[in-house]
C-alpha cells in the first residue's frame, strides 16, 4: 500500500513543489493543500503549456487524483473561481467530482487586501514584502476568532450581517492608519453571494472526506505551499507567511492524525531563492547571483517580482531537515549551475568571529552572520534534461552526494528541468 506522504519547501519557497507533486500525485488516490492561500505560484510544465496553480493542489493534472483544499487554506472564492475555470480550459474537462473544498476554510475578503496594503505602506522600510494577497490578515482574523469563514459563505441569510459587522470593525482599523476612504459592505455582500453558489458544488466536510479515504487504504499526498523557513512558528520571523508550511502544518491543516503522516519529502533548489524581504545570508547580489536568475528564470510565479538569489545555504537547510525529518530530498534546479567554474556551498554561518551552532531564532542574528564557503568545482556542461544518474558528470555527481551527506537525508528525485521527463529518479 502507497504511504501518506507530506511534501514540503525546504527553504524560502519556489522551490519546484508544484513540478515535483505533479509527478508523486500520479499513483496517489488523492492530494490535499494544508495551509497559505493563492500567495503561492506552483508551475505544472506539461509539454508546451505550463500552468500556475495557486490554490488548486498540483495533482489536479492528473486526471485520477482528487484534489483537497483543507481547512488550513484561506480562500478567496473569486480566485479560486478563476483558477478553475483557466483549469477547466486547459483540462478540456469540469472539475467537479475532483476538487474539493473543506467546510472550515477561513475566507479572504477585499478588505483584508486593502489591510494589509495599509499596514506594509505604514511600516515603510521594515515591510515584509507580501504577495499583497490579504494573507496576514485573514489569518489574523482567523486566530482572532472573527474571520468568515466556507461554511457561513453557504449561508445566504446569516451571511451579509456578518460582513456589514467585520467590516464596521475594519473601517475602525482603516480610520487608525489614516486610510482615506471607509469600506462600504454591500458590494462585497452582493458579491460574496452570487460567488458562494458557483462555490457551493465544491465544498465538503473535507475532515470527514479525507479521514474515510485515509481508514479505507486510500493514499494521500500532502502538499505544502512556501516554505519551512517562512513557517509561522520555525523561519525568519518576522519575514515569513502567516501559517505552518512546515510538516507539521500538515496535521492542523486538514484534521487528520499526525500518525497518518507516513513520510516526508523535502523539496529543495540545489542554490537558495527569496522573495520580499528579510535576511538571506548566502544572497549574490552582483554577478553570480544575476546569473542564477536569468538561468533560472526568477521571477515570482505570483507576483512576477525578481527573486533574490544565492548560493546553497547549508546550515538553513540542515535546520530545515530537523524540523521535517526528511526521508529523503527532491534537489530541483541543479540545471541552473551548469555556468559556473566554481559553485560556492555554505557550509557554517560565522557570527562575531565564532562558528553558530544552530540556525539563530533571532533574525538580527542571521543578517549579521557571515557565511563560511566551501568552493565544489563546476562541470560546466549542460545538464538540461538529463535523465539518468549515470549521465551526470562525476563533479555534478559529487556536489550532490556533498549535499547529501550534508544533510544526512538521502536525495530520491533530481531535476534538471521544469517539464516532468527532465527529471532523475533515484
Ligand atoms: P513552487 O512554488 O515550489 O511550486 O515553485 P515555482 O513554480 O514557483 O518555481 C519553480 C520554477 O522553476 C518554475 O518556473 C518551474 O517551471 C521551474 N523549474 C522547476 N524545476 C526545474 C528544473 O529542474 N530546472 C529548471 N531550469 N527549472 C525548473
Ligand atoms: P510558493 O508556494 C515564495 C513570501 C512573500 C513574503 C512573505 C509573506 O509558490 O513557494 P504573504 O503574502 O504570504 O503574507 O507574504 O512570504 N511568500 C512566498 N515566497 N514562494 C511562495 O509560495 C510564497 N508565498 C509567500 O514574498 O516575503
Ligand atoms: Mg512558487
Amino acid at each position: 500500500m502507497k504511504k501518506n506522504l507530506a511534501v514540503v519547501g525546504v527553504q524560502w519557497g519556489d522551490e519546484g513543489k508544484g513540478k515535483i507533486v505533479d509527478i508523486l500525485s500520479e499513483g496517489y488516490d488523492c492530494v490535499a493543500r494544508y495551509q497559505g492561500g493563492h500567495n503561492a505560484g506552483h508551475t505544472v510544465s506539461i509539454g508546451n503549456q505550463r500552468h500556475v496553480l495557486h490554490l488548486i493542489p498540483s495533482g489536479i493534472f492528473q486526471r485520477d487524483v482528487k484534489c483537497v483544499i483543507g481547512s488550513g487554506v484561506v480562500l478567496d472564492p473569486i480566485a479560486l473561481l478563476e483558477e478553475s475555470d483557466a483549469i477547466e480550459q486547459a483540462l478540456g474537462s469540469s472539475v467537479r467530482g475532483r476538487l474539493f473544498i473543506s467546510n472550515r476554510c477561513h475566507l479572504i475578503l477585499p478588505y483584508h487586501r486593502v489591510i494589509e496594503a495599509a499596514i506594509e505602506k505604514q511600516l515603510g522600510e521594515r515591510r515584509i514584502g507580501t504577495t499583497s494577497r490579504g494573507i496576514g490578515p485573514a489569518y489574523e482574523d482567523k486566530v482572532g476568532r472573527r474571520g468568515i469563514r466556507v461554511c457561513d459563505l453557504m449561508d445566504p441569510e446569516t451571511l451579509p450581517d456578518k460582513i456589514r459587522v467585520q467590516v464596521a470593525d475594519k473601517n475602525r482599523v482603516l480610520q487608525a492608519l489614516n486610510y482615506p476612504q471607509a469600506i462600504d459592505p454591500e458590494p462585497i455582500c452582493e458579491s460574496y453571494l452570487r460567488h458562494s453558489l458557483k462555490i457551493k458544488p465544491l465544498v465538503v466536510d473535507a475532515t470527514v472526506m479525507l479521514n474515510d479515504l485515509i481508514r479505507s487504504g486510500k493514499s494521500v499526498l500532502f502538499e505544502g505551499a512556501q516554505g519551512t523557513l517562512l513557517d509561522i512558528d520555525h523561519g525568519t520571523f518576522p519575514f515569513v507567511t502567516s501559517s505552518n508550511a512546515a510538516a507539521g502544518g500538515v496535521a492542523t491543516g486538514l484534521g487528520v492524525s499526525p500518525k497518518y503522516v507516513q513520510s516526508v519529502v523535502g523539496i529543495s533548489k540545489a542554490y537558495t531563492t527569496r522573495v520580499g524581504a528579510g535576511p538571506f545570508p548566502t544572497e549574490s547580489e552582483d554577478g553570480p547571483g544575476e546569473t542564477l536568475r536569468k538561468r533560472g528564470n526568477e521571477y515570482g510565479s505570483t507576483t512576477g517580482r525578481p527573486r533574490r538569489c544565492g548560493w546553497f545555504d547549508g546550515p538553513a537547510a540542515r535546520y530545515a531537515t530537523m524540523v521535517n525529518a526528511f526521508d529523503s530530498i527532491v534537489i530541483t534546479k541543479i540545471d541552473v549551475l551548469d555556468a559556473f567554474d566554481e559553485i560556492p556551498f555554505c557550509v557554517d554561518y560565522k557570527y562575531k568571529g565564532s562558528v553558530l551552532k544552530e540556525f539563530p531564532a533571532d533574525t538580527s542574528v542571521l543578517a549579521q552572520v557571515q557565511p563560511v564557503y566551501k568552493n565544489i568545482p563546476g562541470w560546466k556542461k549542460s545538464l538540461a534534461g538529463t535523465k539518468q544518474w549515470s549521465e551526470l558528470p562525476v563533479v555534478a555527481q559529487d556536489y550532490l552526494k556533498f549535499l547529501s551527506d550534508y544533510l544526512g537525508v538521502p536525495i530520491s528525485m533530481i531535476s534538471t528541468g521544469p517539464s516532468r521527463d527532465e527529471t532523475i529518479r533515484l
